[in-house]
């Protein structure tokens, strides 16, 4: 299979109509908070008990058609051996991972920040193809503010993921291009609009520049929201029109899939939202979810580092896949909720 070839089978395997992505690729001291929360110490064992739970869940791949796993997952085994990129692609799940090594300050821009992990990355891609993974991500955030971010910051970024994604498709491996504008503050939606449209422009900017192929990468953007401190909050369908109206501006249709983070949204606010983007109708691309929490929060509840629980957890996770897939496709009804 030439290269070509192999990019375009895995953007196809992702993009299944009526199915997403999960994002469980938590770095150590993300996970740590997340197990923390519910009283679970974040060790080797309970992180492995943990990501093969949710790989094991039954029937997962209906509703998932990809799981973006940390460095360390990549490496473990589930208790009867199998590895767990293995598992993942058993259950039809394409498995792949995150590659940037987090963020940090911009120097010389305060509030602003830049992700981390350029340096090498072509090799680490290589050794992350050896364990399974054919796809990766890379996440850059914008804080917001009256004044941030910065132009240096939008240029930054914009170009560090357009070089990851580069690197990724030389190595066969398909890009998840990440800008996230984050929910933090009290500015409304209007803002985090003109924010979003910026960093898009200057992200598919930098990608042409960079001979980045469209049609063999992924978006994971932000919904356009008002911040979580802003007075009013938007409605599905404000969410829905706003996200639309900067995705059409900014987004060219030879991207052929758009996969949201939740950022910060609870569990059915944004599968409400990804229904109520799907019921505006066709468009360009394919429009499904990347959550992370909005995924996991259920299961990490349910299942509180308890072996009795596994079932329960996973129950949870099939039933918010299987809620989100059907928003992916404008199915999603409220009602659903309680039946559950
Ligand atoms: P959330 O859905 O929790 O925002 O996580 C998605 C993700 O991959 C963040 O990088």
């Amino acid at each position: 299979m030439t290269q070509s070839h192999q990019l375009q089978a895995t953007v196809e395997a992702l993009v299944r109509q009526g199915k997403g992505i999960l994002a469980a690729d938590e770095s150590g001291p993300t996970i740590a908070k997340r197990f923390a929360a519910i009283g679970v110490d974040s060790t080797p064992d309970n992180r492995r008990a943990y990501r093969s739970l949710l790989l094991a869940t039954p029937g997962l791949g209906d509703f998932v058609s990809g799981v973006i796993l940390y460095e360390e997952t990549l490496g473990q085994c589930a208790e009867d051996g199998e590895p767990l990129p293995a598992l993942a692609a058993r259950q039809g799940i394409v498995p792949g991972i995150k590659v940037d090594t987090g963020k940090g300050p911009l120097a010389l821009a305060p509030g602003d920040e830049i992700t981390h992990g350029l340096d090498g990355l072509a090799e680490r891609l290589e050794a992350h193809a050896k364990l399974g993974a054919r796809f990766a991500k890379w996440r850059a955030v914008y804080n917001v503010s009256d004044s941030l971010p910065g132009r240096a910051a939008i240029e930054a970024n914009a170009e560090s993921l357009a070089r990851y994604a580069a690197i990724c498709q030389a190595q066969g491996v398909v890009p998840i291009v990440e800008p996230e504008v984050l929910i933090d503050g009290d500015h409304g939606q209007a803002r985090c609009a003109a924010v979003t449209q910026e960093v898009l422009l200057a992200v598919f900017r930098a990608l042409h520049r960079h001979r980045v192929a469209l049609e063999h990468m992924l978006l994971k953007p932000s919904m356009v929201v008002p911040g979580k401190a802003h007075v009013r909050p938007a409605g599905p369908e404000e969410v829905a029109h706003e996200t639309l109206r900067v995705l059409r501006r900014t987004v060219p249709a030879a991207v052929p899939g758009i996969v949201f983070l939740s950022g910060g949204q609870s569990a059915v606010e944004a599968t409400v939202n990804l229904d109520a983007i799907n019921r505006l109708g066709p468009q360009p691309w394919r429009l499904s979810f990347s959550y992370g929490r909005a995924l996991q929060d259920p299961v990490l509840q349910a299942w509180r580092g308890q072996p009795a629980q596994v079932q329960a957890a996973q129950e949870a996770l099939r039933q918010r896949a299987r809620l989100n897939a059907l928003a992916s496709r404008g199915e999603y009804d409220a009602a659903m909720e309680k039946s559950a």
